[in-house]
């Protein structure tokens, strides 16, 4: 009788794990609570933003296949929305968080849950605000493991951590924002880069703060960096330890090791990294590479690699021994950027769209607006004009009573206009002396619409017009193949012919090589109206952006779903 019941029972639980693992996805649930919370860095308290008060904000951990609903409070007195970048959002834009693209922002006060679902995604995402400047300090990693029983192609460590990358103001990020629209120059540069929302050994009343990540001599980590900075793309190293890359904005890549890697704002990259150096004390370090003709912030973070066994000073003021500091590229190490970036291919045979129904070419680059009168205390650029940034000639301005996607939806005129120019305005030698009759651009908010299901290919092109400069282009609602790239102007008669249409890598945002082109495919599957735009926030204020509207296709499964209740009022 006790054999048999010991037999049900084993059954039973044998029986259970099984319906476990079939109906594995899990739903999460959480609140975000949007609150200005005291901050110190730099010597100085700051009443920041934050998500639940956190800085940087909680890591969402999920798997591929579970669903999530986060319901986000704003107690704070600016109105904010949250975007989950690389998320596919299927038919789902409402989700996506834009403001003034799928949603209008959530005001002070108010409430908003983001429900969404993870379809065929894997890897390493992140979530930030998508509001103006709050994401200075709005933002937090977005883990997604695959499915239960589910393999990775390469073998995984059982330790992952994230690297948030940031930039800090010793000022309010809203404020210097603020500056700069009114000035209409540039914003001030950040005063640090973050590790984990800390600046690390090199800055005043930091040392502290510095983090520390504790190491077993022999063992592999994954590390999940995260460009979560405002306004520059940052190289990163370890010191005295390779890096192996396995995965690049969610989409694994062909493993090859490296002593540094380049990463763009919105850009995130896996690496593997072994402890198999002397057991000691080793600083991680980002700085930037700033590939313009601009100021920047050209001061470096740093966090320590600690080896568990790492040794001690003896004798009087027990000591740990200085850690050893890695070597960074130059600022304006272009060589050493583009070959990275160049290394990247899609871990296995890539389904690339290889015929294109849709052959677009986009300029990108900066602009100025020319003033009446070029001594106003409005127009502080170059020579008395105001900084703008563009695609084809198109500087985006964001509308103001209603979102693109609502309008769209519910066919309301006068929001936005569907005559994105597929092509620039005018022909010119876009990477070279650029006459100056053509660096002010038109603003407009204007929409490119593409069929359901078209094959969409973009080159989009640097322009040399203020300065040429590397831009983080990232695309909302889809992961694209980067089939190519290169310097100066693209030429469709040869350039096409070296594209990789078998194992190009898969991304979300991909930097224009400074003073030259890259080349994306995608499969326009995914209905909506998705912002396109560099992730460089200044750029992004200024400009540069667009919309494409993916029309439905046919029957309820091609086509967006009805908007959540709760969509913020306009
Ligand atoms: Cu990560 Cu539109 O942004």
């Amino acid at each position: 009788m006790e054999s048999f019941r010991r037999f049900f029972l084993l059954s039973f639980i044998a029986l259970l794990a099984y319906f476990a693992f079939l109906a594995s996805a899990e739903h999460h649930v959480h609140q975000f609570v949007i609150t200005p919370t005291p901050v110190k860095r730099l010597c100085r308290t700051h009443q920041s933003i934050t998500v639940n008060g956190q800085y940087p904000g909680p890591t969402l951990v999920v798997r591929n296949g579970d669903s999530l609903a986060i319901t986000v409070i704003n107690r704070a007195r600016y109105n904010i929305s949250i975007h989950w970048h690389g998320i596919r959002q299927l038919r789902n834009p409402w989700a996506d968080g834009p403001e003034y693209i799928t949603q209008c922002p959530i005001r002070p006060g108010q409430t908003y849950t983001y429900r969404f679902k993870i379809e065929d995604q894997e890897g390493t995402l992140w979530w930030h605000a998508h509001s103006r400047w709050l994401r200075a300090t709005v933002y937090g990693a977005l883990i997604i493991y695959p499915r239960l029983g589910s393999p990775y192609p390469f073998s995984m460590p059982k330790r992952d951590i994230p690297i948030l990358l940031g930039e800090w103001w010793d000022r309010n990020p809203m404020d210097v924002l603020k500056q700069a629209q009114f000035t209409g120059a540039a914003a001030n540069v950040s005063d640090a880069y973050t590790i984990n929302g800390q600046p690390g050994d090199l800055y005043r009343c930091s040392r502290a703060g510095t983090i520390r990540f504790p190491i077993f001599p022999g063992e592999t980590v994954q590390l999940r960096v995260i460009n979560a900075g405002m306004n520059q793309e940052l190289f990163f190293s370890v010191a005295n330890h390779q890096f192996t890359v396995v995965e690049t904005d969610s989409a694994y890549t062909k493993p090859f090791t490296t002593n540094v890697i380049m990463i763009g704002p919105g850009q995130t990259t896996n690496v593997l990294l072994t402890a198999n150096q002397r057991p000691g004390r080793y600083y991680m370090a980002a700085r930037a590479y700033n590939s313009a003709n601009a100021p920047f912030d050209n001061t470096t973070t740093t966090a320590i690699l600690q080896y568990v066994n790492a040794p001690t000073r003896r004798g009087r003021g027990r000591g740990q021994i200085a850690p050893v500091f890695p070597v960074l590229p130059g600022f304006n190490d272009t060589a050493t950027a583009t070959a990275f970036t160049n290394r990247l291919r899609y871990w296995k045979r890539a389904p690339v769209p290889q015929q294109v129904d849709e052959n677009l070419f986009f300029t990108v680059g900066l602009g100025l607006i020319n003033c009446a009168n070029p001594n106003s205390p409005r127009c502080q650029g170059p020579n008395g004009t105001r900084f703008a940034a563009s695609m084809n000639n198109m500087s985006f301005v964001l509308p103001r009573s209603n979102s693109v996607m609502q309008a769209y939806y519910q066919g309301t005129p006068g929001i936005f206009t569907t005559d994105f120019p597929p092509v620039p305005p005018v022909q010119f030698d876009y990477t070279g002396n650029v006459s100056r009759g053509l660096w002010q651009p038109i603003k407009g908010t204007k929409a490119y619409k593409l069929k359901y299901k078209s094959n969409v290919q973009i080159v989009l092109q640097d322009t040399s017009i203020v300065t040429p400069e590397n831009h983080p282009m990232h695309l909302h609602g889809y992961q694209f193949y980067v089939v190519g790239s290169g310097f100066g102007n693209f030429n469709p008669r040869t350039d096409p012919a070296r594209f990789n249409l078998f194992d190009p890598p898969e991304r979300n945002t991909i930097g224009t090589p400074p003073g030259g082109w890259v080349a994306i495919r995608f499969v326009a599957d995914n209905p909506g109206a998705w912002f396109m735009h560099c992730h460089i926030d200044s750029h992004l204020g200024w400009g540069l952006a667009m919309v494409f509207l993916v029309e439905n296709g046919r029957g309820q499964l091609q086509s967006v779903q009805a908007p959540p209740l709760d969509l913020p009022r306009c």
